[in-house]
């Protein structure tokens, strides 16, 4: 068989052939990410319509990089396939709704779940109940289809849905968590300052939430009858 060394253009090629699959992989997530932020856009412009105020604050969205899906692949000692990537990392594609208020997050929910597109694989709570550091947000793991040339995949999505208060905080609690650095006495009391933070900011988004509805009672107008 003939002996030579591949020229760079064959290289190249080599290259974007092994890196297809990976591509195509993302490539899903992008295209769920999509559907599910268009849903919740959908849903803040139908809740405007109905004279009240947008639910939603901000949506953020992230894909989880090839770096972290692998770290998480050895964690969990899965098989290094990318259909046990897909059954088993559900959070490969994240989407963070951010409300004001504690009720858009639970009505949001329900409009979104109750779409006969999503099927819920798993919901988490943690607004009802926190986590033991304070951590509050609701989180479920859904599917998707996303529609392709020739067919239709369902794709899993973690959406996250939290009000700003919660947002802020947990934004600073995953500072923490990376500051190996800091002597375990700072550690503990910044963890429990924490905690203090998340059960008063709660506290606020209750109160909030109580004022809200009290305004909205004595300023909604009556419903429009037709002449
Ligand atoms: P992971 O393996 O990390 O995905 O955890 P899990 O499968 O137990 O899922 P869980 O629903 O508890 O958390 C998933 C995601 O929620 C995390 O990746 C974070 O984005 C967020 N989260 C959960 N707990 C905390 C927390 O205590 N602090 C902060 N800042 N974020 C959290
Ligand atoms: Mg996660």
């Amino acid at each position: 068989m003939e002996n030579r060394e591949i020229t760079e253009g064959e290289f190249l090629d080599n290259i974007d052939c092994s890196l297809m699959p990976i591509q195509q992989f993302f490539t899903y997530y992008k295209c769920a990410i999509m559907e599910i932020e268009t849903k919740f856009r959908v849903l803040n412009q139908q809740f405007s319509l109905n004279g009240e105020s947008n639910p939603i604050e901000f949506i953020q969205s992230r894909i989880k990089s090839y770096g972290s899906i692998m770290r998480k692949v050895v964690t969990k000692d899965l098989p290094r396939n990318i259909s046990a990537i897909e059954d088993n990392i559900t959070d490969i594609a994240g989407v963070r709704v951010i409300c004001s208020f504690v009720q858009d997050i639970y009505r949001l929910a329900d409009c979104f779940l109750s779409q006969d597109d999503i099927q819920l694989i798993e919901k988490k709570d943690y607004i009802s109940s926190p986590k033991s550091n304070g951590y509050r947000s609701l989180h479920l793991i859904v599917t998707v289809p996303i529609f392709l040339e020739n067919e239709k995949r369902l794709v899993k999505v973690e959406v996250q849905l939290r009000t700003i208060a919660m947002d802020f905080w947990a934004s600073l609690e995953h500072k923490l968590r990376y500051k190996k650095d800091l002597p375990q006495e700072t550690l503990d009391m910044l963890t429990y300052d924490l905690k203090t933070c998340a059960d008063e900011s709660a506290a606020w988004d209750m109160r909030m939430q109580q004022i809200r509805n009290i305004i909205d009672a004595k300023t909604n107008p009556p419903p429009c009858s037709l002449q």
